[in-house]
This record gives structure tokens, sequence and C-alpha cells, in this order.
């Protein structure tokens, strides 16, 4: 047992000061006492995923989100994750550590940019990529993650033309994918997998000529064409724990996490470069001062969280519902410990 600091403990930095053991200890402490679950996204540093509840990709996290029994729940991830679980948990008290904690990509798209293309084009359908904020999903007509795009555009009548918002990349693999054509995207990326090239794949490659090549559809299309497998980050993980050699195009504190967990397989970050500093702003330190004074607390305004509830529902009906997910199994050994992805 931890002995209590006497320290006076209001900011982010007061908490920076404290020993690890403390952090994790305080951070178990409070998570009881407020019946808080903490939910944490795999590119989370593995500090914040060793004391997650659940690791897992969007998806995942999404439906754990609207089928906890918790009463708080702190998200480890970027601001549309916790937006997500606001939207379809409503009545919990949903916090992020690090308000700046952004996706870069979800800011490309804003609601008047939306309805401007609408106008041009009222007849589509709006497939918002769950990488966008609460008030760009109130315009969609559905979301859909790195995990089941392909599904949900498929769920669209063929006549209908769609808007595709924010990702073009994801867009153009959905494209390929589907066969459709009347797919117009959004001109928005991902600058971590956006950023990562074709040299670099090749390199990896003749270094590693065995390895299977996964890779995440936020990539661009010379890389997805290359790939062994195109998958969610979830996807990444399973397959890490199914074969012995992969060479993983991701951001890279996927792979290093999955380095740790089985350090006798060849897991090789296809670019070292591959790094979103928006995940890596939430630490335990913020956590810990984020269960303690219960901030940042997401507020989204009712008319916004009501149809961008409708948008994600119809994506989770599409996806084995917004039960828990299936298939999470707890972590081998770690009684308490994570459920989701089965790392860390
Ligand atoms: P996943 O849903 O595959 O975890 O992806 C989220 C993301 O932001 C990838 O950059
Ligand atoms: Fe956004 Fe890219 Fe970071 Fe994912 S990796 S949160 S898409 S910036």
């Amino acid at each position: 047992m931890i002995a209590p600091s006497h320290r006076t403990l209001e900011t982010p930095l007061d908490y920076a000061a404290l020993p690890r053991e403390e952090l994790v200890e305080r951070i178990r402490r409070r998570k009881a006492e407020r019946n808080a679950v903490i939910l944490g996204h795999n590119y989370q540093r593995v500090e914040i995923q060793e004391v997650s509840d659940f690791l897992g990709d969007s998806l995942e996290l999404s439906q754990e989100a609207a089928a906890t029994p918790a009463e708080v729940i702190v998200f480890c991830g970027v601001r549309f994750m916790a937006e997500t679980a606001k939207v379809l948990s409503p009545r919990k008290t949903v916090l992020m550590p690090d308000l700046r904690a952004g996706c870069p990509m979800a800011d490309m798209v804003d609601a008047p940019g939306l309805r401007r293309l609408k106008a041009r084009y009222p007849d589509a359908v709006v497939v918002a990529y769950v990488n966008s904020s609460a008030e760009v999903k109130a315009e969609a007509d559905i979301c859909c993650t790195s995990a089941n795009a392909v599904r949900v555009v498929e769920s669209v009548p063929p006549d209908r033309p769609i808007l595709f918002v924010p990702d073009r990349n994801l867009a153009r693999y959905v494209r390929e994918r589907t066969g459709r054509t009347n797919i117009i995207a959004w001109d928005g990326y991902c600058h971590v997998h956006d950023d990562m090239v074709l040299e670099e794949l090749e390199r990896a490659r003749r270094e590693h000529p065995g390895a299977l090549v996964v890779i995440h559809p936020e990539a661009r299309k010379d890389l997805l064409e290359r790939a062994d497998v195109v998958t969610s980050t979830s996807g990444m993980v399973r397959l890490a724990q199914e074969h012995e050699a992969l060479i993983i195009g991701t951001e890279r504190g996927l792979v290093d996490r999955l380095r740790q967990q089985f350090p006798h397989k060849t897991l090789i970050p296809l670019s070292g470069a591959a790094v979103c500093g928006n995940m890596k702003l939430n630490t335990l330190a913020k956590l810990a001062w984020s269960l303690d004074h219960l901030r940042y607390e997401v507020v989204l305004e009712e008319e916004i969280r009501a149809r961008a509830e409708a948008s994600l529902k119809k994506m989770l009906e599409l996806s084995g519902g917004w039960g828990r997910p299936s298939g999470a199994p707890a972590l081998a050994g770690a009684p308490g410990g994570p459920r989701g992805c089965g790392c860390a």
C-alpha cells in the first residue's frame, strides 16, 4: 500500500512529480470510489494501457462505452472517441485527461462544409468515418470505422451516391473493395498514415522477406495494394497473436507494445516515424488528475448528440450491436487486467 501524498495536488504538473507506483495506486483507488472505467485506444502509451480496463480499436471502444455499467468513463484516446462515448452514453460522465488530444484528420471536415457538399448532392447518403466531430456525425446518415467501412458502404443501395468524409484513403480503399464508382470522397487524411511511403515498405520487405505485411486502411493506395492484410488496429493485434513475423503499417506505439508482449516474434514497424502525438498526450499523471478532479468533462448539445447517436446506432446495428464487443479475452494471468484486444 502506497502512503497517500500530503502535497496539494491541483494541476497535472503536481501529479507528474509523484512516483509512478503512487500514480497507479491513486488511479486504482479513485476508479473504484467513482465507479469509473478507463477505456484506452490501442495507440496509447504502454503505461496507460496497463491501467486501462478495456483496450480496443474505435469500433470496440464505442461498443464498450455503450455497454459499460460504470458511471464514469475516462477516455484515453482522442476527442472524437470520447465524444462517441458521450453520444452513446449520455447519462454517464465522460472525461478526457487532456483536452488537446484531438485528431487532425477529424478536424479537416466541419458541419458547415459538409452541409455545403450535401446541398450539391441532395440524393447522396453521407457516410462519416468515426474520426469526425459529433457535429459532423449529426449531419451523416451512418458512421463507419476502419473495421466495418466496407460493410457499411455495402449496406447503402447501389444507386445512391455516397459522400464519404473525411478520409480520402479509406474512401478509396472502400471504393476498390466494393467496386462502387459513386463514392465522393472528402479530401482529408491522417498525416501519421499518409506519410508512410513505399520506400519504407520495400526496405522492410527486403529485410524481412517472410513477414506478413499488415497495413491500416488510412494509408495510401500504393501501400495498401502491396499489403497482405488491410485491417483496423485490433485486427493487427489479433494477427500478431497468430503469426510469427509481421511488418505493421500503423502508428508505431502499437508495434512497440506488441513487441513487449511478444518479445520472441519479429514485429517490424513499417515506418519508425509514424507517431500520433495527440494519442500520446495522455499520461498517467493527467489520468490520475482527471479521476481526482473529474475533468475534463465532455459536454455535447442534446440536439447534436441525438442526431449523432442515430448515425452511430445505424453503424452498430451492422456491426454486432452496441453490446460488449464479443471475443474479448481477459489477459492471461492478469485477472482484472484489461479486456479487449488482449494486449499490454
Ligand atoms: P482504429 O479504429 O483502427 O483503431 O483506428 C483509429 C485511428 O485513429 C487510426 O489512426
Ligand atoms: Fe487521427 Fe491519425 Fe492520430 Fe488516428 S493516428 S487519431 S487518424 S491523427
